[in-house]
C-alpha cells in the first residue's frame, strides 16, 4: 500500500491541474468589466482588502462566486456582485481571470 501512496497523490494533482470548467474566455472579458475596478484590469488588485483574481484556478473563482451568490459565503460587496450572475456567467468570467499567468519570483 505505501508503495502506492506517492503514485496516487502524482494522480490527483495531475488531475486537478488539468482544466475542468469549460468558460468561454471571451464572454468572460466582457463580464469582468464590472469587477475590474476592484480587482485590477488584469486582475492584480491594488486595493488592501481586495484580492488578485489573475492566475486563480478558474474552479476555484467559480466555486467562490457561486458561495457568494448564493449566500454561502458572504461579504457585503461580492454577494451583491455575484447576485446577478448565471451559473454560465461565472464560468465564463473564471475563464478569463484563470488564463493570466503569474510568474513566481523567489525574494
Ligand atoms: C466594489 C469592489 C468589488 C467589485 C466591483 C468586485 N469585487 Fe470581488 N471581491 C471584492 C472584495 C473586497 C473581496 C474580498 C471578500 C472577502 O473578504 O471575503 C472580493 C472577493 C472576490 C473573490 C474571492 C477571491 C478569493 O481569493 O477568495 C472572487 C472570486 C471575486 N471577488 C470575483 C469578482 C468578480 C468576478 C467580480 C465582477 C463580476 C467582482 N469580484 C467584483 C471586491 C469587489
Amino acid at each position: 500500500m505505501k508503495l502506492f501512496a506517492p503514485l496516487f497523490i502524482g494522480l490527483l494533482c495531475a488531475n486537478l491541474s488539468s482544466p475542468v470548467l469549460a468558460g468561454d474566455v471571451k464572454a468572460g472579458a466582457a463580464v469582468s468589466q464590472s469587477c475590474v475596478m476592484c480587482h485590477g484590469a488584469n486582475g492584480i488588485s491594488t486595493l488592501p482588502g481586495t484580492p488578485s483574481l489573475a492566475g486563480q484556478p478558474d474552479i476555484y473563482l467559480a466555486s467562490q462566486l457561486k458561495q457568494f451568490r448564493d449566500g454561502k459565503r458572504h461579504n457585503e460587496v461580492m454577494s451583491l456582485m455575484a447576485k446577478p450572475l448565471s451559473d454560465e456567467d461565472i464560468d465564463n468570467v473564471a475563464a478569463w481571470f484563470a488564463q493570466f499567468e503569474i510568474e513566481l519570483k523567489k525574494p
